[in-house]
């Protein structure tokens, strides 16, 4: 997920100054290892003409259909030959700083922790299954991950700014949250959706959520909700061309336009987008009846 805040000031007791930790393969349990067998077999069932091709490659280049929680080493190795990227663990969130420095040197930070049983559908912090199997596959694609390498730099240059709450959107709404568009189809690649066995049908079939086309000041202005489904979810064309727009605009310019432009909330539509589908917003109205009802008693 995007690290908007940490646990930690320093690197705790057994990291490294880089805050990175030995992934510790050898310590995961049987049961460690069934939990990610359940929650892998469950989403790549559901996966095909859903994710993005470039997303269910990765899964095989990678060889993450090999049982039990992927070793980090042999991930990287793989992946240092295709993109040159490797995959860390560190003990949680970590500052931003910290989190983008890793990024622009094509580190993925990962959470070596696994859920636990009975939290397969829902938990808070993001474990080594969103952080691997929802991250991991994209980094295999060289358009993507030259895009996650930009964005660690683009995110340094956001924190001298004092806009990262901006720059933050964007990787919402596109590396966790992002629709492709394929061969005439929606497609999902966003981590945070690939990873959830309700979002990544929800993203996608439910009549809910608007779908607005990728535009880059549209999605800075965009607040986002970390509760629960999103109600709008962002269409890029391609990798390329996300690559492309993010990597030929000059931010600093769009941070002080944004500075005095007004918020979006989720579900707004503005007269510019390009409306995909308009949402009927039904399962996000349902939601905060429900707890409407339920704290009036
Ligand atoms: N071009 C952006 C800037 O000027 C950096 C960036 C690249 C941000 C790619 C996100 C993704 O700050
Ligand atoms: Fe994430």
């Amino acid at each position: 997920m995007a690290c908007e805040s940490h646990v930690y000031e320093s690197p705790p007791e057994g990291a490294a100054v880089d805050w990175t930790i030995p992934q510790d393969w050898a310590a995961y349990s049987q049961e460690d290892h069934h939990t990610w067998d359940l929650l892998f077999e469950r989403q790549v069932e559901q996966l095909p003409g859903r994710a993005s091709q470039a997303f269910l490659d990765g899964i095989d280049v990678l060889s993450l259909s090999k049982p039990g929680i992927p070793d980090f080493e042999e991930l990287s190795e793989k992946l240092m030959e295709l993109t040159g990227w490797q995959v860390v663990a560190v003990p949680g969130l970590v500052p931003d700083d910290v989190f983008f420095d890793h990024l622009a040197n094509r580190r993925f930070v990962a959470g070596n922790f696994i859920r636990r049983p009975d939290q397969l559908d829902y938990l808070q912090e993001p474990d080594v299954f969103h952080d691997v199997f929802g991250h991991v596959p994209l980094l295999a694609n060289p358009a993507f991950g030259d895009y996650m390498a930009a964005y660690g730099r683009g995110g340094l240059r956001a924190l001298e700014f004092g806009s990262l709450n901006k720059l933050a959107r964007l990787y919402w709404y596109t590396v966790e949250f992002g629709l492709i568009e394929e061969e005439g189809a929606l497609r999902i690649f966003g981590a945070g959706i690939v990873s959830s066995h309700g979002e990544s049908i929800f993203a996608l079939d439910d009549p809910s959520p608007n779908r607005i086309g990728f535009d880059l000041k549209r999605v800075m202005r965009t607040n986002y909700r970390i509760d629960d489904f999103q109600q709008v979810y962002f269409v890029i064309p391609s990798f390329e061309e996300l690559l492309r727009v993010t990597v030929e605009t000059d931010f600093a310019p769009l941070y002080r336009e944004l500075e005095n432009s007004s918020d979006l909330a989720p579900d707004d539509i503005d007269d510019d987008d390009t409306v995909i589908t308009i949402g009927t917003q039904a399962y996000a109205e349902a939601k905060a009846n429900g707890a409407r009802a339920a704290s009036a008693g």
